[in-house]
């Protein structure tokens, strides 16, 4: 077997440990040549790519970043302007690849699955802190994400006591609120608010009072998709050329610290943006462990010629979804969602007056810990 693999999309903790783990099993179990694809869909484009031998992927599992490279803005269907996915698939067969294992989320999932109309074989492996692809409980780099995030939250909790401010924490995640939930659960937020539940400003102030009669600090954990009731997710950039999501969101922070002075609450506010710190340095244990049993596990489709699909977990086992389920979807955190019912059921506000969630309503094995 000849087996390329690639890192796509935006890099992520754990992404070296997964390629590791796929390169080291398909060389030791099952003795293929694996071939090393340098900065995602953009080395396929600029034909770049290098053999890995057993060794090259050795010393790298707690490594950030990935020894690959990857790119997020080089779609071969939309390279400068030019379609050029034939090219794509030629540079594939001379190659003589049997399979490419793409580590990547869900733009990277989509670009295998249009790519595989043009006869080439993918297997993906699911990447992404923001743990938002459909099909999988989980996308390895979270983890270390909501670490990260926990650890900023920790620390906004000092100085916002010190000060008596509202502190505001501006996380990634796209459209999806899973690093803000988890990490302001994980760093006992008091209002957490997230792209599934438009939040209402009055809600907001009305919270920020109640939590100010007590302790008079308060923490806000804001994901960069959430958006007021009528409003719109704030965009940092219009258009990332060549990037399968032309859009990058980002502001949110700014805008309800803005929203919050113009209504003249009594503390001061402060922002902090988390930014790509969420997505650098050294993956968690639960990240490597996560990471190596994803790419292993992605090595044993390709030897079993189970191509166009991707790794997934579902309630603790490992196996695989079709591509096209991945493809141009999101998942959202659901209402059964057992740490978004904690959050609610402790009084954490989302800025919703109508979400509520009373554990009673839901059947025991119904209720997910995603
Ligand atoms: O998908 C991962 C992610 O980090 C998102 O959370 C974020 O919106 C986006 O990538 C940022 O992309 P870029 O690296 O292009 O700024």
């Amino acid at each position: 077997m000849r087996v390329g693999i690639l890192t796509g999309g935006g890099d992520c903790p754990g992404l070296n440990a997964a390629l590791r783990g796929a390169a080291k099993a398909l060389i030791h179990e099952y003795n293929a040549e694996v071939i090393g694809i340098e900065e995602g869909f953009l080395g396929l484009i600029e034909r770049r790519v290098k053999p890995l031998s057993y060794s090259m992927v050795t010393d790298i599992l707690d490594q950030g970043g990935t020894i690959l490279g990857t790119s997020n803005r080089a779609s071969p269907f939309d390279w400068k302007g030019k379609n050029v996915a034939q090219e794509v698939a030629d540079y594939y067969n001379e190659l003589g690849l049997d399979c490419i294992v793409s580590m990547g989320g869900d733009g990277s999932m989509t670009m295998c699955y249009e790519m595989s109309k043009y006869g080439m074989n993918f297997v993906g492996v699911p990447k992404t802190i923001d743990n938002d692809l459909a099909s999988t409980d989980r996308t390895f780099g979270f983890s270390t994400a909501v670490g990260v995030a926990t650890e900023a939250i920790d620390r906004l909790q000092t100085t916002g006591k010190a000060h008596k401010r509202v502190m505001i924490l501006e996380t990634m995640g796209r459209y999806a609120g899973w690093i803000a939930l988890y990490a302001g659960v994980a760093g006992g937020a008091d209002i957490i608010l997230i792209p599934e539940f438009p939040y209402h400003l009055d809600e907001v102030i009305d919270a920020i009072k109640q939590r100010h009669a007590q302790r008079s600090f308060t923490i806000v954990v804001v994901a960069e998709g959430a958006r007021p009731v009528n409003g719109e997710a704030i965009i940092s950039k219009a258009k990332v050329e060549g990037a399968p999501d032309p859009i990058r969101l980002g502001g949110i922070g700014m805008y309800l610290q803005k929203q919050l002075e113009d209504a003249k609450i009594e503390s001061e506010v402060r922002t902090t943006i988390l930014g790509h710190i969420q997505r650098g340095g050294t993956p968690s244990a639960y990240d490597r462990i996560f990471a190596t049993n994803v790419g292993v596990y992605a090595a044993s489709l390709v030897a079993a010629k189970k191509y166009g699909r991707m790794v997934t977990v579902h309630r603790g086992h490992m196996n695989s979804c079709k591509l096209e389920d991945v493809a141009h979807n999101v998942k959202h955190v659901p209402k059964d969602n057992m740490t978004l019912i904690s959050a609610l059921n402790m009084g954490i506000n989302f800025g919703d007056p109508d979400l509520k969630i009373p554990l009673d309503s839901l059947e025991d094995d119904k209720i997910n810990m995603g």
